[in-house]
């Protein structure tokens, strides 16, 4: 079994999978994972549309012009959206439940990537939030942070290199 540190240097961005899909227990787990996650005042702002449909993650894949090919070729995609009325650092919130299903995932030894969404725009100009929002029918006032793509994995990567650990951004005492 990975210890917490190895289960970091061993979760890399995973682009590619194959086609199997995932076991409903791996679902479960990794969607328990987000939900487990901390929230600001415990607001628990966030929400996630899940995504396994091929057509759906094939059409989701065009809601930025650079980087959201990954989410064609997974076996589930987890949209993740935050209420900013019920937390003013829902970005925080959300963002911790989107990393957590990452180290999740990579737990149960399945590959997954993070296609950032907030501030991104889609080969059309239209925000990829606004592409996500009309595709989902997700109210106005909900925001799309990211959309996390999960799958066994098909490509190799290599663990976090301990060498290339940055110490120096590491400030002791004052910058
Ligand atoms: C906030 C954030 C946004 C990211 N957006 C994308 C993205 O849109 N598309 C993509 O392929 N990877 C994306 N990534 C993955 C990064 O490119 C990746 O984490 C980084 O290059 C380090 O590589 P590693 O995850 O393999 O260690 C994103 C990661 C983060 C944390």
């Amino acid at each position: 079994m990975k210890t917490f540190h190895e289960l970091l240097k061993s979760r890399r961005s995973i682009r590619k999978y194959t086609d199997e899909a995932l076991s409903p227990e791996d679902v479960r787990l990794i969607l328990e994972a987000a939900l487990m996650a901390p929230s600001s005042k415990r607001s628990t702002g966030w929400e996630f549309i899940v995504i396994e449909e091929k057509e759906k993650l094939e059409k989701l894949s065009y809601c930025k012009e650079f980087g959201a090919k990954p989410i064609a070729g997974a076996a589930m995609a987890v949209v993740v959206l935050a209420d900013p009325l019920k937390s003013d650092v829902w970005i925080e919130d959300a963002s911790i439940a989107s990393i957590l299903m990452q180290l999740q995932a990579e737990d149960l030894g399945l590959g997954s990537c993070w296609i950032q969404i907030r501030n991104r725009l889609t080969e059309n100009g239209q925000s990829a939030e606004d592409y996500i929002r009309e595709m989902l029918g997700i109210p106005y006032q909900i925001q799309v942070l990211s959309v996390i793509t999960f799958g066994h994995k098909n490509e190799e990567r290599k663990p976090f290199d301990e060498e290339k650990t940055m110490w120096e951004k590491v400030h002791i005492d004052k910058w």
